[in-house]
């Protein structure tokens, strides 16, 4: 009995040894279907092993970056800071700002708390011996540096040249401002140990003397910076 004619793409080919289109030999969908099955089949006998599957992205392992953020808190954290030359502990949430540390921690109190918002200079101290508010920094943020309070300047038995200056041009009323007038004063004078008197005001521009004081501090500042320089 007669087949039925095979009409297919692989019969054509088969039958003429040409495409349909005359374009030439080329093979065709199921012949290429066929020939990639024994090709598996094949493989699969001489235990060839398809290339493994790219292994799958691995969850990230959270690496630790560098500068990346602290985790501190919200809990009390204690670590060191250096005051006065001396290594303090301070046991304290990380929101307290130096001066909650310098006055509630560690007991200096000679570092005033007046406006606690950075805008009258009564808690100055010196951080590496720039003159900064201290109600405006982070405890924690200062470890690392070295902090000079009031009390670093000198003792009452051993006042130091702007302490004293201080006391012999009677450069205070309620004394308030006074510490942190002083603490400005000190590193103006250590920064340019001959200031004009324009360069004292520039640099109490940031201490508020509500007693009105400013004239007495002037003399006092140049006094002290004289003094400094060994000819007072
Ligand atoms: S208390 Fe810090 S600037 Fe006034
Ligand atoms: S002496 Fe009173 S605020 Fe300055």
């Amino acid at each position: 009995m007669p087949l039925p004619p095979d009409n297919s793409d692989d019969a054509r080919v088969q039958r003429d040894g040409s495409a349909p289109d005359d374009a030439g030999p080329r093979l065709s969908r199921r012949a290429f279907i066929k020939s990639a099955g024994a090709a598996a089949a094949v493989a699969g006998l001489l235990g060839v092993k398809s290339p493994p599957a790219p292994p799958a992205a691995a969850p990230a392992a959270n690496p630790p970056l560098a500068g990346a953020a602290e985790r501190l808190g919200p809990g009390a954290e204690t670590f060191t800071l250096r005051v006065n030359g001396a290594s303090r502990v301070v046991t304290a949430e990380p929101r307290v700002t130096l001066l909650g540390a310098l006055r509630d921690h560690l007991g200096l109190t000679g570092t005033k708390l007046v406006c606690d918002r950075g805008a009258c200079g009564a808690c100055t101290v010196h951080l590496d011996g720039a003159p900064v508010t201290a109600c405006m920094i982070l405890a924690i943020d200062a470890r690392g540096h070295e902090i000079t309070t009031i009390e670093g300047l000198g003792a009452p038995d051993r006042l130091d040249a702007v302490q004293r200056a201080f006391v012999a041009a009677d450069a205070l009323q309620c004394g308030f401002c006074t510490p942190g007038m002083a603490m400005a004063v000190s590193a103006a004078i250590r920064l340019n140990p001959d200031p004009s008197p324009d360069e004292i005001k520039r640099a109490v521009a940031g201490n508020i003397c509500r007693c009105g004081t400013y004239p007495h501090v002037l003399r006092a500042a140049l006094a002290a910076a004289q003094a400094s320089r060994g000819r007072g």
